[in-house]
């Protein structure tokens, strides 16, 4: 049995993974702004810094595995726009460069980043702000999507997932990764029924984009099951997955893109 980092660990898809790696008999420490083992706001590099040393801390230096699914969906509100930039990215990033001790110490550790199919099917997500992201000038990246005016959620939001999965693909291949042992992967959900999607049907043009989007197999997905996703690539099963991002999206990024790729 392991010990496991999780962010997101409150609610939705990072709460259903604490369940079943909990019912395995490992060891979580979960984080959050709420309801957690370590109650930090990702959203703020004071937060970040202390969620990666009370991780840290609580592992006793040696983690297994992480799972990092704190974030905020695509919908309006103040200060929503940074927001999804710092959690979704620098939450993401920034911890995992301070945990990377603690993983590399376990010698065959796991890590699933919760990326989105909104990387593929979102368009016009400009170039300056995937390099604004890489760069981590969070005021350049909002700079870059003042101009979309209602639209700028969105493209913060798909903007935060194309750059951490990039992110994942270029660290999980570095020495100081795959190298020492660890494997970096993301999964990239399409819409799934929990309290962030919920958040987006309660507006009524959000509700409307989401349910006219196009999903081959119908419907939204289901918490648990993507949890099962991540479990299994947290497992020994997985050990041959390096800087991959597996949609599990009901074939949404295989309709806009079949041979774009
Ligand atoms: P959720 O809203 O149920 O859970 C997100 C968690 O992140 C919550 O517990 C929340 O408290 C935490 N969080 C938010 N801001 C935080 C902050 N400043 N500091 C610390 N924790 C914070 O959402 P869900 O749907 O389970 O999402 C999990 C991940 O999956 C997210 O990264 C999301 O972007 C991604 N995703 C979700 C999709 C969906 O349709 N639900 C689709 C594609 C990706």
């Amino acid at each position: 049995m392991g010990v496991y980092a999780v962010t997101g660990s409150a609610s939705g898809m990072g709460l259903e993974v604490v369940e079943k790696l909990r019912a395995q008999g490992n060891t979580v420490i979960g984080v959050d702004i709420r309801e957690a083992d370590v109650v930090a706001d990702l959203s703020t590099s004071t937060g970040r810094a202390s969620a990666i040393s009370a991780v840290l801390d609580a592992c006793g230096g040696r983690l297994d595995g992480a799972v990092l699914a704190a974030g905020l969906g695509p919908s309006p509100g103040k200060d929503r726009l940074q927001m999804i930039a710092e959690v979704n990215y620098l939450g993401v990033v920034e911890l995992l460069e301070g945990w990377q001790p603690a993983l590399a110490a376990a010698e065959s550790a796991k890590v699933v980043v919760f990326s989105s199919n909104s990387t593929t099917t979102v368009p016009a997500v400009p170039a300056r702000t995937l390099k604004a992201y890489r760069d981590r000038d969070i005021e350049k990246v909002l700079k870059s999507i003042r101009i979309f005016g209602k639209s700028a959620p969105a493209i913060a939001y798909a903007g935060s997932k194309i750059a951490v999965s990039r992110w994942v693909r270029r660290t999980a291949v570095t020495a100081n990764w795959a190298g020492r042992g660890i494997r970096l992967n993301a999964i990239a959900p399409g819409a799934i029924l929990t309290p962030l999607l919920e958040e987006q049907l309660s507006t009524p043009a959000e509700a409307k984009a989401i349910r006219s989007f196009p999903v081959p197999i119908g419907g939204f997905g289901d918490a648990g099951q993507l949890a099962d996703w991540v479990i299994f690539m947290l497992s020994d099963a997985a050990s041959f997955l390096c800087g991959s991002v597996v949609f599990v999206d009901g074939g949404s990024d295989a309709y806009f893109r079949a041979d774009d790729w």
